[in-house]
């Protein structure tokens, strides 16, 4: 039986950001799934009404806060709106964020305004969206989870993404930085490094990374990942499974850290 068919988040309340699609639409299905109420939130609407409906057709309590994570108003909002609706918060997913497609490109040619776009969903709005959410935990403890990247580690020749790299590399600095800040007040942060996810994200590049890996190149596992993958690993930081890990980050790449040269 996994972590979520045991009622790992039974009586917990969750925020999740950039629940529409992907990996933040994984999480809120397995998250509600092990007994969260789901409180998430994301920029399109239509994309999150459906979620919000698979969560709840699935027996599960879920409610949808449109949110423009760039604004600064709209990330206290998220907080405010899951507290109003279920009265407490233990979990916080900072999953929310624009990628390679939007913000790719080197120093030299990406746009300021790309660049900006790149450091203000991806890292501003974890700062945000925490800011709002850390006195709600406080009394009761709570487990923060960011979402980073393998490119805070490592850059790309053929799919370059400075302002990106630059925005996970933060997401890394600040997740050790609030961990060291609140482990008094029983608050855990931990981040999660994704490799290669099959999600919108990666529509430009998914196709030839799985072939590869299926030849034996790249991903020592032989396949992407799939956004459950990350979900699974984001229930298990957000689970008392790991309530000695806090300041921590995990790979999931299917081992393509570990084999590069
Ligand atoms: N897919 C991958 O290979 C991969 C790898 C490493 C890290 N990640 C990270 O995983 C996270 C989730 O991405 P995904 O792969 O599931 O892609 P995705 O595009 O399916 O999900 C990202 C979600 O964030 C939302 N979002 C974007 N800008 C927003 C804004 N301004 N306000 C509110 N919501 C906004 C999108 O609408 C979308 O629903 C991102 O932080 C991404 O950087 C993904």
């Amino acid at each position: 039986m996994g972590l979520a068919d045991s009622g790992a988040l039974r009586g917990k309340v969750a925020i999740i950001t950039g629940a529409a699609t992907g990996i933040g639409r994984a999480s809120a299905l397995l998250f509600a799934r092990a007994g969260a109420q789901v409180a998430l939130a994301d920029l399109r609407e239509p994309e999150l009404a459906l979620t919000v409906a698979e969560v709840r057709a699935a027996g599960g309590e879920a409610t949808s806060i449109t949110a423009d994570l760039a604004r600064p108003d709209d990330c206290a909002a998220v907080v405010a709106a899951a507290v109003r609706a279920f009265s407490r918060l233990d979990v916080l997913l900072n999953n929310a964020g624009v990628g390679t497609m939007v913000v790719g490109g080197t120093v030299e040619t990406i746009s300021l305004e790309h660049w900006d776009l790149a450091q203000d969903v991806n890292v501003r709005a974890m700062y945000l969206v925490s800011r709002a959410a850390v006195p709600h935990m406080r009394s009761a403890g709570g487990a923060i989870v960011n979402i980073a990247s393998v490119s805070a580690f490592r850059g790309s020749v053929e799919r370059p993404s400075h302002a990106y790299a630059a925005s996970k590399g933060a997401v890394l600095s600040l997740t050790r930085a609030m961990a060291a800040s609140y482990g008094r007040d029983g608050i855990r942060v931990n981040a999660i490094c994704p490799g290669t996810i099959r999600t919108r994200l990666t529509a430009d590049i998914v196709n030839r990374v799985e072939q590869a890996a299926k030849e034996g190149h790249g991903i020592p596992l032989g396949r992407v990942g799939e956004p459950e993958d990350i979900a699974r690993c984001a229930l298990f930081l957000a689970s008392d499974d790991a309530s000695f890990i806090s300041g921590a980050h995990i790979v999931a790449d299917g081992g393509a850290m570990a084999a590069s040269t």
